[in-house]
């Protein structure tokens, strides 16, 4: 079984060189801290994947990003990250890499106007000159409550 190879919990200070090597390796800035973001981990505690939960005061919580390290992808990871921070949040939106949509359809995002993202969010893209390429998407989906229990955030 996929969710027993690893487990979820809040990120701590010692977690980001992992971090934000996996975030560079995708071209991501370095993450400012541990706030707000939550690890999977092997088992020997060491993470294979991240997600960074956004608060931007009067709007919904907005992910940036998720990132799984490579050789961990496909075995649930990202859905796993996605799927509890749904959970504890109610809604989650963000904006998407054109190459990650299908992973958030895979996950039942369904498309958003760009005035629906909070503008700290969207303005990682006005300046980017990469934006072209990345063509980027804004997404969101409402928790439905229907989610199984997914691994345990410690
Ligand atoms: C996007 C990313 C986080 C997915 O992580 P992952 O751990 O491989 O995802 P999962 O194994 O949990 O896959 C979940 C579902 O998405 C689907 N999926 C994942 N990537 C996919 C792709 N490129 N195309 C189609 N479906 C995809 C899987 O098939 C799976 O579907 P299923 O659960 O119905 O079988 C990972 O590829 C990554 O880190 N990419 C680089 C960083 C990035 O682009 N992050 C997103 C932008 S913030």
């Amino acid at each position: 079984m996929a969710a027993s190879l690893f487990s979820l919990r809040p990120a701590r200070k010692e977690d980001l060189p992992y971090l934000s090597g996996y975030a560079a390796a995708e071209g991501m800035d370095a993450l400012p801290g541990a706030e707000g973001v939550t690890v999977a981990v092997n088992d020997d505690d060491v993470p294979v994947g991240f997600l960074r939960v956004v608060r931007e005061e009067g709007w919904p919580a907005h992910v940036s990003p998720v990132v799984t390290c490579a050789p961990w992808r496909g075995f649930g990871v990202g859905r796993a990250l996605v799927e509890e921070a749904l959970a504890r949040t109610g809604e989650l939106r963000l904006v998407a890499r054109g190459s990650s949509v299908p992973f958030y359809r895979a996950l039942g995002f369904g498309e958003l106007p760009w005035d629906a993202i909070a503008p700290t969010v969207a303005a990682d893209c006005d300046g980017c000159d990469l934006r072209g390429e990345c063509g980027p998407v804004p997404l969101g989906k409402v928790h439905d409550g229907t989610d199984g229990p997914g691994p345990a955030v410690g």
